[in-house]
């Protein structure tokens, strides 16, 4: 299949799941806000989406986004460097003019990953994978208790999102960029964008994360 055999296919499965991913994480870290305001809406919320089929197919649509996504950027990176051969070695000086997220992609996004791994154990593995075996689950603020009340969870948090934030900075726009979306006027238009959308996403998950540690370790 084009989408597979070509390289531009390649990079357009990796935009659209990632601009998808984009997408669940502004959600996700939006859902998690509300427990800033109401324990009691949390707990609501988390039922409502661990007891819905709905909800349970859309878990299986982001996972295999997440898989797709990963698998095309070894593969994508695999092939770049076997077509600049030995040159990636030659090279000692990294061009001012690319920025360094785009050059650590790779590795910003296995951090990211590392932390996702980590992430569902303490949460997924722990509310919806039981719920979904027919288990008894407790309220969505329990497990946020179990999980921030330890506090070296925060600083391992933190690190997370500081990887999703430059990956976002970059990948968002860049996504733009191959989707045929930006010419020169847009393209400085879409890394605004993405970093102002990064920035919004990674204070609404770091205020959460300080709040429930503030709230339920000290
Ligand atoms: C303060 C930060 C965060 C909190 C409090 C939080 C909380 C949660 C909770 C409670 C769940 C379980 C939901 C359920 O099974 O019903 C969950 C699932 C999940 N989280 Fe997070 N999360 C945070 C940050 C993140 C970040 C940064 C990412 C992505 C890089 C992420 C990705 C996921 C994924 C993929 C799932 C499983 C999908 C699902 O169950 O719908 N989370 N999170």
């Amino acid at each position: 299949m084009w989408l597979t055999n070509s390289s531009v296919g390649r990079k357009i499965v990796m935009s659209v799941t990632g601009l998808f991913l984009v997408l669940f994480v502004t959600f996700h870290a939006l859902m998690n806000a509300v427990a800033l305001i109401s324990f009691d809406a949390y707990n609501a919320i988390c039922e409502f989406l661990g007891a819905n089929w709905y909800a349970v197919l859309g878990t299986l649509i982001l996972a295999g986004g997440f898989a797709i996504h990963i698998i095309f950027a070894f593969w994508l990176t695999l092939q770049n460097r076997k077509a600049r051969g030995n040159i990636r070695y030659a090279v000692t000086s990294k061009p001012k003019e690319v920025e360094w997220a785009s050059q650590n992609m790779l590795v910003l996004g296995l951090i990211v990953l590392c932390f996702l791994v980590l992430h569902l154990v303490q949460f997924w593995a722990k509310m919806q994978l039981p719920e979904l075996m027919g288990e008894h689950i407790m309220p969505g603020k329990w497990y946020l208790e179990a999980t921030f009340s330890h506090l070296w969870v925060l600083p391992v948090y933190l690190i997370g999102f500081a990887a999703l934030w430059f990956h976002i900075c970059h990948g968002f726009w860049s996504a733009f960029q191959t989707l045929g979306t930006a010419n020169d006027k847009w393209i400085e238009r879409w890394q605004c964008i993405s970093k102002w959308w990064a920035t919004i996403v990674f204070i609404l998950f770091a205020v959460e994360a300080c709040y429930f540690t503030w709230f339920f370790a000290l």
